[in-house]
């Protein structure tokens, strides 16, 4: 082969993702075990669970990559492969195993950031030159950040508590929107989107979050509380028991939805000036790219673009595959890293897999 192969391996969290990608960006083969189902079941990621699904998959996903790209382990160019941050017990099956493959063909080993690498996503699917502006949210993320290059992030604001993604699959437990039949298979986030649709957000009364906060920060643990109270409040006059569906449980999920936006957007806003202002970024065309899996929410996109077009910046979201945890990032990553000579490790002796 010509071009640079890299082999990205991903077990951060509840996928265990595999995908070689080129130089060019062309993906030549993929393979990605979700544990959803499972986690659906016990209401959360239970971290030992998560890790014994990684084991039992991680073999099949990667040799099931490598088959579809149609080479051997020998023609790749490194291994890369997130090494942080995320749930310890679930890295770990991914070090390991990636270790014991560099160690076997005596490959490079690239160690990846998760989050640079849902951050650089975008340029492998749109021509989009550094820096460009990048909001990260989903289910464990939620991070702002100027991407001035591909290991050089200046970070403008991060959730101090829970992430959004976090937030509405709490209030979507807590609506039981599960017993809906429609929303039975859907995440939280998306059940509350689907609801939304039928509900009325003007029936609530809820503050954003952090309105006097004079920085880029967000905050969504007040706002699930807040949720939480009036959700309380609603079962007693409805007369119903904890558990059973609200009447109202429609406009309550369009009310949360929309302060989640709005919160979302305003603090985007503010990064967005600021950049400006300090001339971090240019003044028009400036990019902001949104990516995780609460970016999939059609409604909170629809409140990021009008933010975008009011300041001149061009709006860009990769494909939904490449905006929830998968092996292209990691991959793409390594490639990004080895086209700009970082942090490759030949000598693996200084990284090992310590559980906390
Ligand atoms: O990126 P992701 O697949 O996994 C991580 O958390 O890393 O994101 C999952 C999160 C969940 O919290 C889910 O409720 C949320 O993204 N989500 C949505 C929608 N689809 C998924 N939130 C709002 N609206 C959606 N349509
Ligand atoms: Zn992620």
């Amino acid at each position: 082969y010509l071009h640079k192969l890299v082999l990205g391996i991903e077990t951060s969290c509840d996928d265990t993702a595999a995908a070689v990608v080129d130089e060019n960006g062309r993906v030549l083969g993929e393979a990605i075990h979700s544990q959803t189902e499972v986690h659906l079941k016990t209401g959360g990621i239970v971290p030992p669970v998560a890790q014994q699904l990684h084991r039992e998959n991680i073999q099949r996903i990667v040799q099931e990559t490598l088959s579809a790209s149609r080479i051997s382990p020998s023609e790749l160019s490194a291994v890369a492969t997130t090494i942080k941050p995320g749930l310890a017990l679930s890295l770990g099956v991914g070090l390991s195993f990636s270790l014991q493959l560099v160690e076997q063909f005596k490959k490079p080993f690239i160690p990846i950031h998760h989050m640079e690498a849902h951050a650089l996503t975008i340029r492998l699917t749109n021509k989009v030159e550094f820096p460009f502006l990048v909001l990260l949210i989903s289910g464990g993320h939620c991070l702002l950040s100027l991407v001035r290059g591909v290991s050089d992030f200046l970070v403008l604001g991060k959730s101090l508590d829970i992430a959004p993604g976090d937030m509405l699959d709490k209030v979507a437990r807590r609506l039981s929107l599960a017993k809906y039949p429609e929303c039975s298979m859907m995440s939280g986030g998306k059940a509350i989107e689907h609801l939304a649709k039928q509900g009325n957000r003007l029936c609530f009364d809820i503050k954003p979050p952090m309105q006097r906060a004079k920085n880029c920060d967000f905050s969504f643990s007040g706002l699930q509380h807040v949720v939480d109270k009036i959700i309380k409040q609603k079962e007693k006059e409805e007369g119903i028991e904890q558990g059973q569906v609200l009447s109202s449980a429609a406009d309550l999920a369009a009310a949360v939805q929309h302060i989640t936006a709005i919160h979302l957007a305003k603090r985007t806003h503010r990064a967005i000036l600021f950049c400006k202002q300090r001339d971090l970024l240019p003044q028009t065309n400036a990019v902001l790219v949104v990516s995780g899996g609460v970016a999939s929410n059609m409604y909170i996109r629809g409140a990021l673009e009008i933010v975008a077009n009011a300041t001149q910046c061009t709006f860009l979201c990769p494909p939904p595959r490449l905006c929830t945890d998968n092996g292209v990032m990691i991959a793409w990553n390594g490639i990004e890293r080895l086209r700009a000579g970082l942090g490759i490790l030949h000598d693996i002796e200084g990284i090992r897999y310590e559980p906390k």
